[in-house]
């Protein structure tokens, strides 16, 4: 089932979401209307405090930049993207490589907002999956960018606080304007 995108504004957006500390039915129904929601919105990750729940959960697809990370290793072991994807995951944790990069970020509780988010090129993720099992994710280029923003959901971080000053002054009126909405 597609859900409703929450956007920028609801509250819902800034908490800091709990760890999913049991895989239930209701967890895995979440997780398959998020990938839904994620698709039928055009999107390439998704976190569960997007569709109102705070809870440690995400989904990731970015198999259609297939060649968008010049390395992925899984427990160690080289993987091609695809192979990976969608990726559903809870209760992230990482660790940053030293190059910082920026890239054009979008994310789907801001529509027509697209700002440069500067981030850590590479990321080492231990995620947990559905099926009870924890994995170490050591990627670059999008799929860190992704696993980074969706998991900045999870602790109530959004990409525009993660802009520069000057990036953030010219979107300042369209994200005003969001704020409003939601109040109205
Ligand atoms: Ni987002």
């Amino acid at each position: 089932m597609v859900r409703e995108i929450i956007m920028y504004g609801d509250p819902v957006l800034r908490t800091k979401c709990d760890p999913v500390e049991e895989v239930t039915d209701e967890i895995r129904a979440l997780a398959d209307d998020m990938l839904e929601t994620m698709v039928d919105a055009d999107g390439i990750g998704l976190a569960a405090p997007q569709v109102g729940e705070p809870i440690q959960l995400a989904v990731i697809d970015v198999s259609l930049a297939e060649d968008c990370v010049s390395y992925l290793r899984i427990d160690g072991k080289e993987k091609s993207v695809k192979d990976c994807m969608p990726l559903v995951f809870i209760n992230p944790q990482l660790e940053f490589g030293d190059t910082k990069e920026n890239q054009e970020e979008g994310c789907l509780s801001f529509p027509d907002v697209r700002g440069e988010v500067r981030r850590p090129y590479e990321v080492v993720a231990r995620m947990q999956l559905l099926d009870g099992s924890t994995i170490r994710v050591e990627t670059d280029g999008l799929l860190a960018r992704v696993i980074q923003h969706e998991t900045d959901h999870l602790f109530g971080v959004l990409f525009i606080d993660r802009m520069s000053a000057a990036q953030k002054l010219g979107l300042k009126k369209k994200i005003r304007e969001m704020q409003q909405d939601y109040v109205r």
